[in-house]
């Protein structure tokens, strides 16, 4: 892992939380956990479901926390029922938010181009998106890697100029290993670096060398504190997006010691 950029793990707890004595556990243990640990280069974002993000903010403050959201729409105010702008994100205390969630693709229809409407609208609002892509079991199958990402990295990131892009974090979170429980299902740590170089090379070409330095490259789907080696620091990622192991204090902080080593 670079020793310049902070390492990032972030939290997407997606929906869960559905009850307040579950939110007053997890806040519980997560101080009980996170008591006397000091995290030196690892930076801990936390993405609590909307409802929630005050209550987190109100409750956990620490120079090495920030918080984010799981989504935002593509406008910043006005006629938009039930929808979240980047601007309230921002203005309540979120600093990130998570664009192009592959739950959001499948289930919301959300398309490259609505993803890249996020993603402009997160960065006018001053929030840092945290933008995922990855390809799913079929692409896997069909050796699709190169072209999944190439496709999803230029749509998503249209228009998100030099100025701009070491404001976008990238997450590599392969479909088919999100909460898959079968150690098969998780990729190795070459599948990772593979990735990784692939990114690497999409940001060279479309910025220069020195801009595309600072984009920190992360990955997600399955991580624990047993694979977090694997996943993260032998395959150089900068950091991880936790989705299960997340709800657990304990193993959460623990995934964010290891990294911190
Ligand atoms: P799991 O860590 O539960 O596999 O979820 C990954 C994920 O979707 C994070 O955004």
């Amino acid at each position: 892992m670079s020793t310049k950029k902070e390492a990032l793990v972030v939290a997407n707890f997606k929906m869960n939380f559905n009850m307040r004595y579950e939110l007053q556990h997890w806040f519980a243990n997560f101080i009980k956990a996170k008591k006397g640990i000091r995290l030196d280069s690892t930076r801990l974002i936390l993405c609590p479901p909307f409802i929630h993000l005050s209550s987190f903010i109100k409750k956990i403050r620490s120079k090495q926390i920030s918080f984010g959201a799981q989504d935002c729409f593509w406008e910043q105010k006005g006629a938009f029922t039930g929808e979240i702008s980047p601007t309230m994100i921002r203005s309540f205390g979120g600093k990130y938010v998570i664009a192009g969630h592959s739950e959001r693709r499948r289930y919301k229809g959300e398309t490259n181009k609505i993803i890249n409407y996020k993603v402009t609208a997160a960065l006018k609002a001053g929030l840092q998106p945290i933008l995922c892509i990855g390809e799913n079991a079929r692409e896997k199958k069909h050796d699709m890697l190169f072209s999944v990402i190439t496709k999803q990295f230029k749509e998503c990131l249209y228009d998100v100029g030099r100025s701009r892009i070491k404001d976008i974090i990238i997450c590599y979170e392969p479909v088919w290993a999100i909460s898959a429980n079968k150690p098969d299902h998780l990729p190795t740590t070459d599948e990772i670096m593979e990735a990784k170089l692939l990114i690497k090379k999409l940001l060279i070409q479309e910025y220069e060398g020195p801009v595309s330095e600072h984009v920190r490259i992360i990955y997600g789907g399955s991580v624990v504190s047993k694979n977090v080696s694997e996943v993260c620091i032998d395959a150089g990622m900068d950091g991880v997006l936790v989705g299960g192991a997340s709800l657990l204090p304990h193993e959460f902080v623990k995934i964010a010691q290891t990294i911190d080593l």
